[in-house]
């Protein structure tokens, strides 16, 4: 578990499933699997785009808002291998990125396969030139040097807003506030989009508390 004060520091930011180096989260979501299944095609068809030639030999991908990074293992694997099919000698380094409480133990021990995924074989098992980091810098914040990261890719992330604009009285997400309430998760929305990426990161889901 994080430690005492990290997450108020956070501002109730979400908190690990699980004790660190457990590798509960991606034991107990399933679902969060099947989301980042379905996205496959989406994602190789960005990774056809890219114009891996100009790299210089090495193509970097980030997983923003990871968790432990077992829910996303079973695509990047695929990513590594459509790369490396089409272009061997490329390097390819694969960061990892979430709050500075998350669960980056369980992370580094599925990647290095200290700990299974069912059904899942690590990547790193399976290619050289395969490298793995990760960054506590919460995406609110820039979380990379400039101009460094070619593929970026964030699941199931969404909901975690960068501070809450109302408690909402008609449910506990988002999607279910209703009037003005709706309105000022609308509103901020637009300023958001409006400031592009200045901004705090209060880490903020919804509800009352
Ligand atoms: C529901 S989990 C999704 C994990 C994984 N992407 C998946 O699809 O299985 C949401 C993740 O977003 C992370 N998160 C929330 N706010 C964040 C922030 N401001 N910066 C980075 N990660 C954040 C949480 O720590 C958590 O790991």
């Amino acid at each position: 578990m994080a430690a005492n004060g990290a997450n108020e520091a956070l501002g109730k930011a979400h908190v690990p499933y699980g004790s660190d180096g457990s590798g509960l989260y991606s034991a107990a979501t399933l679902g969060c699997f099947r989301v980042i299944q379905e996205a496959k095609p989406m994602i190789l068809d960005a990774l056809s785009e890219l114009p891996l030639k100009f790299y210089q030999g090495c193509v970097r991908i980030a997983d923003y808002g990871t968790a432990d990074g077992g829910t996303s293992m079973p695509l990047l694997g695929d990513l590594i291998d459509t790369i490396k099919r089409n272009h061997p000698s490329t390097e390819v380094e694969v960061s990892y990125e979430d709050q500075p409480t998350n669960d980056f133990k369980s992370l580094f021990f599925f990647v290095q396969g200290l700990k299974a995924i069912e059904n899942v074989e690590p990547y790193l098992k399976r290619h050289s030139g395969v490298f793995v980091t990760a960054s506590g810098t919460g995406f609110y914040e820039q979380c990379f040097p400039s101009n460094s990261i070619h593929l970026g890719m964030s699941f199931t992330a969404m909901h975690w807003l960068r501070r809450k604009p109302c408690n909402i009285t008609t449910g506990l997400h988002m999607t279910q506030a209703e009037g003005n309430e709706l309105a000022a998760f609308a509103k901020q929305a637009e300023e958001v989009s409006e400031a592009g990426h200045a901004c705090t990161n209060e880490g903020a889901l919804s509800g009352s508390s």
